[in-house]
C-alpha cells in the first residue's frame, strides 16, 4: 500500500515536472487546455471551484483570487457561482466532474446536502477540498481549509461584554442576537463562540432580550438563523423586532450580528427607526471586513468586524493542491469530524478590527484599498 502510494506520488511529481518544463519551454502537447492565460496547463491540475453566490463580496474575492493563483500554478480552472441555490450548485459540480476535474474546491451552500454528488466525485477519483465551510455527512471530503469559527463568535461576544462593562456588573442592557444561515455549518460555530460568553448575562438578566429571541442553549441557534445570510432578511427581522418590542421608546443597546451582510441590514433598520450615531446608536458586531461595513465602522454605525484574511485561505488551498499533485504530504494543523470521516484541515486565525485598527490591519496590509472605504 505505502509503496504503491509512493510510486504513484513519484509518478505524479514526474508528470508535473514534465508538464511544467513543457510549460517553461513553451512546448506544445495536448494534455491541458482551457487555461485562459495561454500557458500549457497540467491535465492533472484541473480544478472546479464551486462558490455559493456573487451577492456577497467575500465569495467574489475568494473565487476569483483562488482561480488566479491556480492559473499561475499552471492549472485549468472552472469557477462557478450558484446564486445560493443548492440544486444549481449540485449540477455545477456534476458538470465539473464530467468536464474532467481532478480537484473540486467547494464552499457548500448547504453543508449537508452534497453527499450524493460527492460520492460521484469520489468514484471518479476526484479529490474534494471544502473551502471555508466544512461539508458534513460525506466520506468523500479529502481536505478542509478555513478559519477558526468559534474564535469569530468569541471575539464578537467578548467585544459586547467589554463595551457594555458586563464583567464589571453593569446593566441591564437591551440586547438582540442574530445567527447565520441554518444550513451553514460555520454559523453554529460562530454562535457557540459568542453564546458561551453572552448567555450567562442573558440568564442573570444583565442582557435583556425583549423580543424573546434568545436561544436557551447553543444547540438552539437555528431558531434565530437568517437563511441564506441575506441583508434584506436581517433588515426585515430587525424592523419587526423594533416595531413589536421597542415601540414604547425603549432602545436597543447592542446587537450580536454574526457577519457583515447581516450587520448591513440591521444597520439599515436602525437608520429607518431614526437611531443616531453618537446618541442612541447600538453596538453592532460583524465579520469579514466587507467594504461597505468598513465604511460603516469608520462612520460609527458598526462597532467592529472580525477580519479573516481570505488571501491566506486562498494561498493555503492552492498550496494544498500543489502539495497533493506533487505527492508531498499535504500540510494540515487540525481535523474535523464531519459525521462520516475525520477530515484533515488547515485552520487559520481571525482578528477583531475596530475603527482605530482599520488603517493598520485592513489598509496597510493591502486587504482593502484606502479609496474603497473612502479614506
Ligand atoms: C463565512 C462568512 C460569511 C458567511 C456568509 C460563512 O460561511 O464563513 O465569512 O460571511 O458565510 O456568506
Amino acid at each position: 500500500m505505502a509503496i504503491n502510494k509512493k510510486i504513484a506520488a513519484v509518478a505524479a511529481a514526474a508528470a508535473l515536472a514534465l508538464t511544467m518544463s513543457a510549460c517553461a519551454s513553451g512546448g506544445g502537447g495536448s494534455t491541458g487546455g482551457g487555461s485562459t492565460d495561454g500557458s500549457q496547463a497540467s491535465a492533472d491540475c484541473n480544478v472546479g471551484i464551486a462558490m455559493p453566490t456573487r451577492s456577497l463580496e467575500r465569495w467574489i474575492g475568494d473565487g476569483e483570487g483562488l482561480q488566479q493563483l491556480l492559473k499561475d500554478q499552471g492549472c485549468t480552472t472552472d469557477l462557478q457561482y450558484a446564486d445560493n441555490k443548492t440544486d444549481q450548485q449540485i449540477s455545477q459540480i456534476q458538470n465539473m466532474i464530467a468536464g474532467g476535474a481532478k480537484y473540486l474546491v467547494i464552499t457548500a451552500i448547504d453543508s449537508a446536502t452534497l453527499g450524493q454528488v460527492l460520492s460521484e466525485a469520489k468514484d471518479a477519483g476526484v479529490k474534494v477540498i471544502a473551502f471555508d465551510r466544512l461539508i458534513t455527512g460525506s466520506d468523500a471530503v479529502t481536505y478542509h481549509a478555513g478559519f477558526d469559527n468559534y474564535a469569530v463568535g468569541e471575539a464578537q461576544g467578548k467585544f459586547i461584554e467589554e463595551q457594555l462593562g458586563l464583567k464589571d456588573g453593569k446593566g441591564p442592557f437591551n440586547f438582540e442576537p442574530f445567527a447565520g444561515s441554518p444550513d451553514d455549518n460555520n454559523a453554529g460555530q460562530f454562535f457557540a463562540g459568542a453564546w458561551d460568553i453572552l448567555l450567562p448575562y442573558v440568564e442573570s438578566g444583565k442582557l435583556v432580550v425583549k423580543s424573546g429571541k434568545a436561544p436557551k442553549s447553543n444547540d438552539e441557534w437555528t431558531s434565530i438563523g437568517i437563511l441564506g445570510w441575506g441583508s434584506d432578511d436581517a433588515q426585515a427581522e430587525m424592523e419587526n423586532r423594533l416595531a413589536s418590542f421597542y415601540a414604547g421608546g425603549d432602545k436597543v443597546d447592542a446587537v450580536l450580528s454574526p457577519n457583515d451582510s447581516l450587520a448591513l441590514g440591521i444597520e439599515a433598520a436602525f437608520t429607518g427607526a431614526d437611531y443616531k450615531v453618537g446618541q442612541d446608536w447600538p453596538i453592532i458586531t460583524g465579520q469579514d471586513g466587507d467594504k461597505a461595513n468598513v465604511k460603516a465602522i469608520l462612520n460609527g454605525q458598526q462597532a467592529m468586524t472580525v477580519w479573516k484574511d481570505t488571501r491566506e485561505l486562498r494561498k493555503r488551498v492552492a498550496l494544498m493542491i500543489q502539495q497533493d499533485l506533487a505527492g508531498d504530504k499535504v500540510e494540515t494543523n487540525t481535523t474535523f469530524d464531519n459525521g462520516k470521516v475525520e477530515v484533515p484541515s488547515f485552520g487559520l486565525p481571525v482578528e477583531a478590527v475596530t475603527k482605530d485598527l482599520v488603517q493598520e490591519k485592513l489598509i496597510d496590509s493591502g486587504f482593502l484599498k484606502a479609496a474603497d472605504v473612502g479614506l
